[in-house]
């Protein structure tokens, strides 16, 4: 008799077989979501490679999931794929449309979209709250399509940006979405770990990437780009949530592991820097998916 807890690294005749159909319809429809979801939430790590076998058709460039998995620019979370969760691109050949809506219906990419909304907020509340010009550091821009939707918004503002991203193509992409907002940004291509400001800013925001940071790391970066807080500037940076309910099917699906953080660990990562309790807040978007650790200038 196997013990319960062994498994053969196979998955039943009855997941493959369903699994199966999905890949010939190019993808769950919206009444398979459950089980779909329920049998990647309930896969065993030794039966990731039967899985991806199954669904490997699917796991090409074609497909969201595919993006994540292949990693064309050799990271996840590319600009292109996060650009396209904004735009809410769905494949239109329907080998591989499902799979897109499926993508684009989870908590994660909602959470996504609701970052930018986020950031557009603060955006547009510094530029009531202070009448000269305001400026912004963005840490791992990626698309910069949050940056390109407050400006097409907000003709006239006075907020100017400076982009920071260790990626080529992400820059090349921000820049080309960007022409006609030329004098309002600067581009830098240097990792965020090495770029030194050469002024103070309103707001340093980043969004997508501490997630990527180990503890030591998050910590550093906090402390590195505090000290270039203006007077009563923020820093403000998003960072999954340990409750996000598409966590392991990033991790199935796309091979795309984040450093999830409760609102807890936020405060305690925080308060290992030159921050006080004063000082920092938690918040997060709509769905909680996505919080936002704030930290105001000393
Ligand atoms: C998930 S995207 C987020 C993009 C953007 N902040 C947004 O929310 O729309 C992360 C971006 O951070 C960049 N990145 C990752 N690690 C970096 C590092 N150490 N230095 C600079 N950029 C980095 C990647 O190239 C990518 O464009």
């Amino acid at each position: 008799m196997t013990h319960p807890l062994v498994t053969s690294g196979q998955l039943p005749d009855e997941e493959r077989t369903f699994l199966t159909s999905l890949v010939e319809k190019g993808g769950p429809e919206p009444h398979q979501d459950k089980e779909f979801t329920a049998i990647v939430n309930n896969l065993e790590d030794d039966e990731m490679d039967s899985f991806r076998e199954i669904i490997k058709s699917s796991l090409n460039e074609n497909t969201l999931i595919g993006h994540g998995f292949v990693k064309p620019y050799g990271y996840p979370g590319d600009f292109s794929i996060i650009h396209n969760i904004y735009r809410m691109f769905v494949n239109p050949d329907p080998k591989y449309s499902n799979w897109d809506r499926f993508f684009q219906d989870q908590a994660g990419a909602h959470a996504v979209r609701n970052r930018k909304d986020y950031f557009l907020k603060r955006c547009g509340e510094l530029e009531q709250r202070k009448q000269k010009e305001i400026k912004i550091l963005i840490l791992g821009c990626g698309p910069a399509t949050d940056v390109h939707e407050y400006l097409i918004k907000n003709p006239g503002s006075r907020i100017h940006f400076d982009l920071v991203d260790f990626d080529q193509n992400a820059i090349d992409f921000a820049r080309a979405q960007n022409l006609s907002f030329n004098d309002s940004i600067d581009y830098f291509r240097i990792n965020v770990l090495r770029f030194k400001p050469y002024q103070w800013y309103d707001l340093i925001w980043s969004a997508g990437l501490f997630d990527y940071f180990k503890d030591k790391h998050f910590v550093y970066m906090i402390n590195k780009y505090y000290r270039y807080l203006s007077e009563g500037g923020e820093y403000i940076i998003g960072n999954f949530s340990s409750s996000n309910p598409t966590r392991r099917l990033m991790e199935v699906l796309s091979d795309w592991y984040l450093n999830h953080r409760s609102k807890n660990d936020l405060i305690r990562l925080a308060l290992e820097t030159e921050a006080g309790k004063d000082q920092v807040k938690v918040e997060m978007e709509e769905l909680g998916v996505n919080l936002f650790l704030r930290i105001k200038a000393a």
